[in-house]
């Protein structure tokens, strides 16, 4: 499959070296706002086109699929502009503002028989079942943490006046859309939707969020989560049941994963897998759903009706913990 990209940050190199590893895909170009920036990537990596005009990229004939890595905000709209033009898209999390945009471009996708997904590490992880089979010797769960603080390589620069996207509430940014969708996609995903959600954040001067908190509360268990973009977590993320625990060092990524009964020594489930190895797994369920949709419809299906359950989900939390986004 013949894709582009649009972005230039390191998100984007990494996918691209995820991709190299999948048969059949191909990176055809790059979109940039700078020509000279998009040629760079261009060549790092082999890519014959650079585009500057998205709408260029889009009539491009040649340019089946498309990868999107630009701040959240410009989601919806690039997204949108890419499936009308007939291009199949896997978009960086989260995948849109808001739960309502995601239906309305699920609904086009399906209209012009494209592909739009989440690019979202944790859908397409092998390892997913193996985190699931653990789970089945934990005995009755009552309890679960899940965390991803990671302290902001832009924090630094925030902090000396500068205006990083991450932290411009203009860009639909913040810890939440970066980083507590991570809790949010196992959690709804082990659990289910829970019963109720009670949520707060903290919030810098620039009205980004800067860290926050939910409790999602189920029947029987309660599921916390934790998620910070202004200091680093070492503890990772615990389920825990009256016959064991398992941890999880990377929720993320679902590196790490341990079991571990009382009394005894944590036995490894899960090792350590490079982060731009895991990306090739989303590129590669991304050409499997564009080139075999039949094969692929209930996986295709499962990570659509995923990504609107943790979109609305998103949205409470929203609501409940005071995150407001600029120009919306
Ligand atoms: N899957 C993951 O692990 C992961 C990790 C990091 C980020 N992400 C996601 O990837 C996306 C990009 O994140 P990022 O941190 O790379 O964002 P970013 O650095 O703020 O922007 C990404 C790219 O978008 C373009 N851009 C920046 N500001 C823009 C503006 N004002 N208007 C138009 N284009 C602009 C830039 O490309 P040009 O200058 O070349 O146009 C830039 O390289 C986000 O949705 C984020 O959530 C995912």
């Amino acid at each position: 499959m013949k894709y582009a990209v649009i972005g230039t940050s390191w998100i984007t190199e990494e996918f691209i070296m995820g991709a190299n590893l999948v048969e059949g895909m191909e990176l055809l170009g790059v979109y940039s706002r700078s020509y000279s920036k998009g040629k760079a990537l261009a060549e790092k990596f082999g890519a014959p086109r650079v585009f500057v005009d998205l709408h260029d990229l889009a009539r491009n004939a040649d340019v089946e699929a498309v990868y999107v890595a630009s701040p959240n905000s410009l989601h919806y709209e690039q997204c949108k502009l890419l499936l009308k033009s007939g291009k199949h898209v896997l978009c960086e999390k989260p995948i849109t503002v808001e739960p309502e945009e995601l239906a309305e471009l699920q609904a086009l996708a399906a209209e012009q028989g494209k592909v739009y997904m989440e690019a979202i590490m944790y859908m397409h992880n092998p390892v997913r079942p193996k985190l699931k089979a653990s789970m089945q010797a934990l005995g009755n769960i009552t309890s679960a943490h899940f965390d991803f603080s990671q302290l902001s390589s832009k924090y630094p620069a925030y902090k000396n006046g500068e205006n990083p996207n991450i932290f411009n509430p203009e860009f639909a940014t913040g810890s939440l859309m970066d980083l507590g969708i991570y809790c949010i996609y196992p959690a709804l995903d082990l659990f289910g939707m829970p019963k109720s959600i009670w949520s707060t954040a903290t919030f810098l001067e620039s009205g980004a969020d800067g860290n926050g908190t939910a409790v999602f509360k189920y029947d029987n268990m309660l599921l916390t989560l934790t998620w910070s973009k202004l200091a680093q977590g070492f503890c990772g993320s615990e389920i825990t049941g009256d016959g064991g625990s398992v941890t999880i060092d990377s929720i993320s990524q679902l590196n790490g994963i341990k079991f571990c009964r009382k009394g005894g020594e944590p036995v490894e489930v899960v090792g350590e897998t490079e982060k731009h190895v895991i990306m090739s797994y989303e590129a590669k369920a991304w050409l499997d759903f564009a080139t075999k949709p039949e094969e692929t419809a209930e996986q295709y299906q499962d990570a659509s009706r995923m990504a609107l359950a943790v979109s609305t989900v998103m949205k409470k939390i929203r609501e409940v913990s005071g995150i407001k986004f600029k120009n919306r």
